[in-house]
């Protein structure tokens, strides 16, 4: 008898549908699995048999093929144990098809009959909701995540025979539903720029950063804050809206690194990853093809500490990704995009010993040694980045003295503001068929700031690269002011957060 139960597999961040046809019929007592499944899947065949006799129904010695179609498209992970399950059942008359059809089911299963979680669940959601699935099967542990944002009917299933009462009818659960998308409770936030003492201008630059996608770097002493300053950038940013929330989620997922229980991932991303990572770990691919940290950074912040200590690839391999936000990672079975758009904020000492103009203590770099630092950073990734300020040791009163600063709140509300000043103007250029790019994208510009901008281009020997960061920088400031035009004092203040560019010129 045939049987057919449908499931989906993992394709970088999209899950897509699969049918497990399960034929069962006279001949010796073999199990095989065909379909271009992947060891993963090819393990199942121990899997299902335990489970299946542990959950108190047989599997009659005969011959059993499982067919995973489409056929021309590999097959990931443990997640179609639970369908190849159900289908066997239904193939040997212990379960009927009518009761399945129409049901989407992933899950691994443990020898004993325990489902249990796998990766990718909410996109398989979202997979059954374009199907219009009657009902979708998935690991308790799961559900939440395959409740958020979907409207198809969820099912937390713990154990293999509780699927089986549910679809006969026998013992049915409960859907689960979905938790609206609460926003996280102010005062749990971990971090809070109130806590950060002076810095007034690296807040500054955070807030221009976190107001107009900018990249910032922090350049500093030991100690002075650099690192606290860059923790609190994802406080000031806007909200997640619910489908990037929804996004985020399923990149996690994906990766494996949503916890169980989990519903949406409701705070922006702040991930800091070591500066010996490989470039697989950060870019993304390798042998997994899992997405990288730049990936795990979406709508979120990039942390990259110590930045002429990371490996060169890296650093390179960061250049395309900012540019277009989506990175392409190669694997066996072709390619897979995943999405890749953060905010890069990299921090820095000013030479090798870290004491460079910091009056505490006297610098031991030699000249040569403080040429080979700088020059690790990479001129294409410096251009990449729009603001690079020095944060100078504070007054120790400065420190020590009880005033917290300006609350994370206060900043987001002008950070969101500005944003949504950017956006209205981005889609009245859309509107009358101007390119988002470019001089346009900035509103007007005052005949004075332009000769400002010339002149200071001249004297700064500024690359055309470098003219236009500034300029889209100054438009942020004005935002955050405001102001319908780019004004001589906007440009001027965008211009104090180069200050490599008055360092040293970045290598031909
Ligand atoms: N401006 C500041 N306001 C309040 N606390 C500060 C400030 N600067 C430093 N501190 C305190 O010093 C600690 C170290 O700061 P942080 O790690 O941010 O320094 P850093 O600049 O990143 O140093 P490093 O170059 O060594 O990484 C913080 O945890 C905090 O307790
Ligand atoms: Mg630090
Ligand atoms: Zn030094």
């Amino acid at each position: 008898m045939l049987a057919a139960v449908l499931s989906a597999t993992i394709v970088g961040l999209e899950a897509l549908p699969v049918s497990v046809e399960v034929d069962v019929g006279p001949g010796l007592p073999t199990f095989a699995i065909v379909g271009l499944p992947d060891p993963a899947v090819q393990e199942a065949r121990e899997r299902v048999r335990s489970a299946i006799r542990n959950s108190h129904y047989e599997v009659p010695p005969r011959r059993t093929i499982v067919n995973l179609a489409p056929g021309d498209r590999r097959k990931e992970g443990p997640a179609l144990d639970l369908p190849i399950a159900l289908a066997v059942l239904i193939a040997t008359g212990q379960l009927a098809q009518h009761a399945v059809t129409g049901h989407l089911a992933v899950g691994e299963l443990g020898l004993d009959g325990s489902v249990r979680t796998v990766p990718g669940v909410l996109a398989v959601a979202q997979a059954a909701q374009a199907l219009h699935a009657r009902g979708l099967l998935v690991p308790e542990a799961n559900a939440l995540e395959a409740a958020a944002g979907e409207e198809v009917p969820v099912y937390a299933i713990p154990t293999l025979r509780a699927a089986v009462q549910h679809l006969q009818g026998t013992h049915p659960i409960q859907t689960t539903e979905g938790a609206v998308l609460d926003p996280p409770p102010e005062d749990a936030a971990p971090d809070d720029l109130a806590e950060v003492r002076g810095q007034g201008a690296a807040r500054r630059a955070l807030e221009i950063a976190g107001a107009g996608g900018h990249n910032l770097l922090l350049i500093g002493p030991p100690g002075v804050g650099k690192t606290m300053l860059a923790r609190r950038l994802p406080t000031i940013l806007p909200r997640l809206s619910g489908a990037e929330a929804v996004e985020v989620t399923k990149i996690y997922s994906v990766a494996g690194l949503l916890p169980a229980w989990q519903g949406l991932i409701t705070r922006r991303p702040f991930r800091a990853p070591h500066h010996a990572a490989s470039a697989p770990a950060i870019v993304g691919g390798g042998s997994s093809a899992r997405p990288g940290e730049i990936t795990l950074a979406h709508h979120g912040v990039l942390f990259l500490d110590e930045l002429p200590e990371f490996r060169h690839d890296v650093l390179e391999g960061l250049r395309q990704p900012m540019e277009d936000g989506i990175v392409v990672v190669a694997r066996a079975a072709g390619t897979v995009r995943f999405p890749a758009r953060f905010s890069l904020i990299a921090a820095m000492n000013p030479c090798p010993c870290g004491y460079r103009g910091d009056g505490r203590r006297d610098c031991t770099c030699t000249p040569g040694r403080l040429q080979h630092y700088l020059a690790r950073l990479s001129g294409p990734l410096l251009d990449r980045i729009d603001l690079h300020v020095e944060v100078p040791r504070p007054p120790t009163d400065e420190l020590l003295s009880g005033n917290p600063g300006e609350p994370s709140s206060a900043v987001r509300e002008r950070v969101t503001v500005a944003r949504m000043r950017a956006t209205t103007r981005a889609a009245a250029c859309q509107a009358v068929g101007l390119p988002l790019r470019g001089p346009q994208r900035w509103g007007p510009v005052s005949a004075e700031a332009l000769a400002f901008m010339r002149a200071a281009a001249d004297r700064l020997v500024l690359a055309a690269r470098a003219t236009e960061r500034v300029l889209r920088v100054a438009r942020t400031i004005a935002d955050l002011e405001g102001a319908e035009a780019v004004a001589v004092h906007h440009l001027a203040e965008a211009l104090r957060y180069r200050v490599l560019d008055r360092w040293a010129p970045p290598a031909p």
